[in-house]
């Protein structure tokens, strides 16, 4: 998956263009200095006569014909401006003869020579002009180049084509001077006279061997000149070289990461390449497909199914060797509860239940009834009224966040009333406290009846309705036998118990628990074990005087 380059080592071009003023030889005469589209003032530099007739300006040609261009009369006090096209209305003579050119220009470096003229006498004082730029800071412009394009410039004398005086332009990459043995470097050397203005430009070009470490690096040119107070040194402004480059490399990016892609969500597919300019479109091809999908860098896949799971790819679109892929899966948890919802069961009822999962990783089941975690999964052989309540099997996929199932079972266990009644007299032996014992659900009411007559103490007091049970207590004190009637109804039927209670001065045996119950079994058990084992000990010795006597009857 890497692209190879052919060709030479690649090189970048580079332009480093400085607008310089030409410099002249000193003329050791008197010299006015003055920037570049300031006013040049020039005084006369001449004691002026008495008998003095005008004064004028006049400047020299190359050739050294002279030009006038000011007169001032001393008599008249008139001043009058010869038509010099290239000073027109750029002059002003004042009294004492000094001359004024504003917007100084690099033509204007010549000599001007003021003239003062009396009757018998011609006294001329020369000037020489020079006219500087102001600073002018060099520039860099740059082409970008492939990397790949071949490196093919003819080699030129550069040194022969500097411009006097000698200036130097110099090269840097991030401040450090690229020098010619290092890096190869050619730099040819031009410069251009801009007719009307005189300007020169002076540019250079630098042909360097680009490589990718000079990316997002400075470069900057200096040029060394001479100028109005020596030498002096301007450096460019910084700029950085577009750089481009063929992609190497293609890359496959999914979002969301890899690991959390769930069924409903949105897949976006981004394909990158490392080319400069990276490249703007792409080919997708989705799983088993051969055909790519033309696409700008990303690709949306929306409302993923488990179906969606398989390698993705994605190629240059010129170039589809160059090509990524990743394999994605979409994980998927599907839960299942049987059976779910309310469901309504009678007691002692056989229910199976079962909560199966598939999913695309390891994923285990939790139960969890009323709030509370279950330890295993419920099963009911028979149902009890404690087995009624909110039950939720939940399950989550712990590598995927956010992929969980829940689903709940709201069971409901029904059953008829059911009564047991006990009663139990009072040590005191004063009253009689009856119990009816009360099971069912929905609540059944309890209600009492008593026939007979009697003391009754009218004292009734209700448990809490705990897995479908309860009672109702009544203390009575019968003065002749009744009989108690306790009747338990719900929705699914009216069940009716009585008891017979004799009057409490009638001793009676008092009708005892289940626990007691229980434990007077067990003591019977013991006592038919102890007359057991006694028996067989009698037997024993039964059996064993029978064969003493036998054996003596013997012996006789
Ligand atoms: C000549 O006159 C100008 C103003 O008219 C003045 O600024 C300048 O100093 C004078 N020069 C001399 C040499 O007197
Ligand atoms: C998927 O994208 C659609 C629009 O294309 C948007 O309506 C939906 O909410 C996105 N789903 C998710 C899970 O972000
Ligand atoms: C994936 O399954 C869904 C139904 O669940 C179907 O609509 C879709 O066309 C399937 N996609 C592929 C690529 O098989
Ligand atoms: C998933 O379960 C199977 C068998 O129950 C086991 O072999 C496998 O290692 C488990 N995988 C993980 C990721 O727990
Ligand atoms: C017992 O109390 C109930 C109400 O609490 C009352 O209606 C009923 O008549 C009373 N019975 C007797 C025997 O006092
Ligand atoms: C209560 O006594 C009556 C007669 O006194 C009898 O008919 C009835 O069967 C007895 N009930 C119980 C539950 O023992
Ligand atoms: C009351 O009941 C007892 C037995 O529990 C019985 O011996 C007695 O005769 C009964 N009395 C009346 C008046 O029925």
């Amino acid at each position: 998956m890497e692209a190879k380059y052919h060709g030479n080592k690649p090189c970048h071009i580079v332009f480093c263009i400085l607008t310089i003023f030409p410099l002249f030889k000193g003329l050791g005469s008197y010299t006015v200095n003055s920037a570049y589209g300031d006013t040049i003032i020039m005084p006369c530099r001449l004691d002026v006569p008495q008998n003095l007739m005008f004064g004028k300006w006049k400047y020299e040609k190359p050739d050294g014909s002279p030009v006038f261009i000011a007169f001032r009369s001393s008599t008249k006090k008139s001043v009058q401006f010869d038509d010099v096209p290239e000073y027109k209305d750029r002059l002003s003579l004042s009294e004492n003869y000094t001359l004024s050119v504003s917007n100084a220009r690099i033509s204007d470096e010549r000599r001007f020579v003021c003239m003062l003229v009396t009757e018998d006498n011609v006294f001329e004082a020369p000037t020489v002009v020079k006219v500087f730029i102001s600073e002018s800071q060099p520039f860099l412009i740059r082409k970008p180049l492939f990397l790949e394009e071949p490196c093919t410039h003819a080699l030129s004398d550069c040194q022969s084509l500097l411009p006097p005086p000698s200036s130097k332009i110099q090269y840097f990459i991030n401040n450090s001077l690229i020098s010619k043995k290092i890096n190869a470097v050619i730099i040819i050397f031009t410069k251009q006279m801009d007719p009307v203005t005189q300007l020169y430009t002076m540019t250079s070009s630098l042909e360097y061997k680009t490589t990718k470490a000079d990316i997002q690096v400075p470069f900057t040119c200096s040029v060394t000149y001479y100028g109005p107070t020596g030498q002096k040194t301007v450096h460019s402004e910084q700029a950085v070289f577009d750089i481009y480059y063929p992609t190497e490399q293609v890359t496959i990016q999914v979002l969301p990461p890899k690991t959390a892609i769930k069924e409903g969500d949105n897949i976006t597919l981004k394909c990158l390449g490392n080319g400069n300019p990276p490249p703007e479109e792409f080919l997708f091809y989705l799983p088993g497909q051969l055909e790519g999908i033309r696409s700008s860098n990303t690709y949306t896949l929306t409302d993923v199914r488990r179906n969606a799971t398989g390698d993705y790819k994605c190629s240059l679109i010129d170039k589809k060797s160059m090509i990524a892929s990743t394999a994605i899966t979409v994980h998927y948890l599907d839960l299942s509860l049987n059976p779910s919802g309310e469901v309504t069961k009678q007691i002692g009822d056989t229910l199976p239940v079962s909560c199966t999962i598939s999913a695309s990783r390891n994923a285990t089941v939790v139960w969890i009834k009323d709030n509370i975690r279950l330890r295993s999964s419920p099963s009911f052989s028979s149902l009890h009224y404690q087995d009624a309540g909110n039950y939720v099997c939940e399950t989550a996929l712990q590598e995927v966040e956010g992929l969980k199932k829940r689903e709940s079972l709201t069971l409901i266990v029904e059953g008829k009333p059911q009564i047991k009644m006990t009663k139990k007299t009072d040590p005191s032996g004063l009253s009689k406290t009856i119990i009816c014992h009360v099971e069912g659900f929905p609540k059944p009411a309890i209600q009492w009846t008593i026939t007979g007559s009697g003391s009754v103490i009218n004292q009734t007091e209700e448990s809490p309705y705990i897995n479908g049970r309860y009672y109702s207590k009544i203390i009575i004190s019968p003065e002749e036998n009744v009989t108690l009637t306790c009747t338990a109804e719900n929705q699914l039927e009216r069940t009716v118990n009585s008891l017979n209670v004799s009057a409490i001065s009638i001793p009676e045996h008092d009708e005892a628990d289940d626990i007691s119950d229980e434990n007077r079994e067990k003591v019977n058990d013991q006592a038919k074990l102890i007359v057991g084992i006694v028996v067989g000990l009698l037997l024993a010795a039964l059996v064993a005087g029978v064969v003493y006597w036998l054996y003596m009857k013997k012996s006789k």
